[in-house]
């Protein structure tokens, strides 16, 4: 590729496709020649908001310009709603285009072994939007449990979420219907909590899982009255609560949750328990890598119960920004995804198991086939 630029384009062009662009447009060394949409008019009005005109965009959807040859592109950033992360992400790789996914990785497993499928054959890359990997933070906790400070670790409380905090509006559904979003707080926001430890721990596999998920606040118009779209209730098909006892290999158990409503101000601290130390992580929202207070490791030393305070470096690391210039570093220089599907796959898993536990009202064994 030597001193070209990467030409790329959004397919997508939503609230993400912002922060994704804000990113491509810092670089000297990368080209937005075309974005797709599937609403009339919206692409060409999100180019024009970051002073771009001559991008081409009059594509009814992804296909259509995906099949433009004359872009000769070396990536895109998908970033539609949850259903539409596979077929997108398919389509490209089969089209020879490398891949920047916004997260979650998809709604279903299935659709997830489709993407590996396609990148294997592609010999294209697919590296997933997660953000939080790339702040001192969450380097620290894998830095810590890496280290085998804790012994074994046979005990992991984790998830969080919010108390009030329903992604909708009278003008965007986009998150809670089950055609677009497919999988709510759990797609939502559980997956950052999971990647924090899955990444950790260096990705152990599921085993079995017994989900829970309801949305007794989300499908009730006076959750939304002081915001004035009560009807948005009716459209609410996905889950605003998860909960999960996940048996992991290795005799590691995960006990999670999550939330978008909730009648308490937090579902708690991340602990991580094992056999020569615990660690507290404090609740967080994760989705920005950041932590709110020290890391506590609570440790026997010399005879005596004591607890170690760790705290959390400061930092001026833009996390999206390394999350879109490590994809295109990785393009040019034809290395690994930075976030790997090989990973990620895991933590699709255990959502996608989840919900389907959820429905079934039953544990679930987890198969994840080898692609
Ligand atoms: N990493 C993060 O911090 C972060 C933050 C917000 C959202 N997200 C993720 O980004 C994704 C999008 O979220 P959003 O808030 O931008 O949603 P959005 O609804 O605002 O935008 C999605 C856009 O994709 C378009 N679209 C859907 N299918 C398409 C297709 N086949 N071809 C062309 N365009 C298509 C829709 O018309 C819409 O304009 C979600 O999966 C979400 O989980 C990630």
């Amino acid at each position: 590729m030597e001193n070209r630029k990467l030409r790329v384009g959004i397919i997508g062009t939503g609230g993400i496709a912002h922060s994704h662009m804000r990113q491509y447009v810092k670089f000297d060394d990368v080209e937005i020649v075309a974005g797709a949409d599937l609403v009339p008019g919206k692409a060409k009005a999100f180019f024009e908001e970051f002073g771009l005109t001559d991008v081409k965009c009059d594509y009814k959807d992804h296909k259509e310009m995906l099949d433009d040859e004359s872009l000769k592109l070396d990536a895109v950033s998908i970033c539609t709603y949850n259903r539409q992360h596979m077929p997108c992400t398919v389509y490209a790789l089969k089209k020879g285009v490398n891949v920047l996914l916004e997260k979650p990785m998809c709604v279903e497993l299935e659709e997830g072994l489709e993407i590996m499928k396609a990148e294997k054959e592609s010999g294209k890359i697919v590296s997933i939007g997660f953000q939080p990997r790339f702040d001192p933070s969450m380097q620290l906790v894998k830095k810590i449990i890496q280290s085998g400070v804790l012994g074994k670790i046979y005990y992991i409380q984790t998830g969080g979420g919010r108390r009030r905090g329903i992604p909708a509006s009278s003008i965007k559904t986009t998150f809670i219907e089950d055609a677009t979003g497919g999988i709510g707080a759990l797609g939502d926001i559980g997956c950052y909590s999971l990647d924090m430890l899955l990444n950790a721990l260096g990705y152990p596999k599921p085993l079995t899982i017994t989900g829970y998920t309801s949305n007794y606040f989300s499908t009730n118009p006076k959750t939304y009255e002081s915001r004035g779209c009560p009807e948005v209730a009716k459209k609410f098909e996905v889950d605003d609560f998860g909960a999960a006892f996940i048996r992991m290999e290795d005799d590691l158990i995960i006990d999670f949750r999550i939330s978008w409503a909730i009648n308490i101000d937090t579902p708690g601290d991340t602990l991580v328990l094992g056999t020569e130390g615990g660690l507290r992580i404090p609740s967080t929202d994760c989705w920005n890598g950041r932590i709110n207070g020290s890391l506590k490791i609570y440790h026997e030393l010399a005879g005596e119960q004591t607890v170690t305070e760790i705290p959390i470096p400061q930092s001026n690391v833009d996390c999206v920004e390394q999350k879109v210039r490590s994809f295109l570093d990785a393009v040019r220089d034809g290395g690994e995804a930075p976030v790997p599907t090989s990973q990620i796959i895991i933590n699709q898993a255990i959502l996608s198991g989840i919900k389907k536990s959820a429905e079934l009202k039953e544990e679930i064994k987890v198969e994840i086939p080898e692609i």
